[in-house]
């Protein structure tokens, strides 16, 4: 299972947070978003249909992004500019191999002083990413609309936030 895994890769437990609504899958995205810096990775993971692109949705309106966030399922990959950052949207479902994201030149773009990378399925991309990054787990709960949000800190800049993460998810929690 996809959190037993990841519980055992990262030292440190991850910052909780949960959703019994689309609207506040959307709400949690905006507060991650105000803690984005240009250079940030962020990768969610989920079951089709757990809400990846509901919480993209929310991180980009928060960055005052006025045009509709859709899954990337033909480009590969969305540009969105926010008043404060570009977040670039990808999906490495459709991605054939690691490489391809590579050749995407999504860790190079993304070391541009202005813009934050988010990738849906972003497991399956994470071998051509940096190592410092987020990882987010939306895992479904009891109710059809309950969800449960890990938030993995990969690496000193994230683990760096966990603070301000834990102050600015009002639902957050977990140990440490
Ligand atoms: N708490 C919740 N948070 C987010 N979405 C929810 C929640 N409860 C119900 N939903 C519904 O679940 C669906 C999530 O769709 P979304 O496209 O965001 O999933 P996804 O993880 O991006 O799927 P895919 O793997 O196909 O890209 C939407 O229809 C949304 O309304
Ligand atoms: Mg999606």
């Amino acid at each position: 299972m996809v959190l037993a895994w990841l519980t055992r890769m990262v030292a440190s437990p991850p910052v909780t947070a949960s959703s019994d609504s689309p609207g506040r899958t959307r709400s949690l995205g905006a507060a991650l978003a105000a803690h984005l810096q240009p250079g940030d990775v962020v990768l969610v993971s989920g079951e089709l249909g757990a809400g990846k692109t509901v919480l993209v949705q929310g991180m980009a309106a928060a960055l005052g992004v006025v045009e509709p966030v859709t899954s990337p399922t033909f480009a590969l990959l969305h540009e969105h500019q926010g008043t404060r950052l570009r977040l670039l949207h990808a999906d490495a479902w459709r991605l054939s191999s690691p490489a391809e994201a590579v050749d995407l030149a999504l860790a190079e773009e993304v070391g541009d002083g202005r813009t934050a990378l988010v990738v849906e399925w972003g497991e399956l991309a994470a071998a051509a990413l940096p190592g410092d990054h987020l990882r987010i787990l939306i895992e479904p709960g009891q109710g059809e609309e309950d969800r449960t949000l890990h938030l993995f800190l990969m690496g000193p800049s994230w683990e760096g936030r966990r603070d301000v993460l834990l102050a600015g998810l009002p639902t957050a929690g977990g140990p440490g």
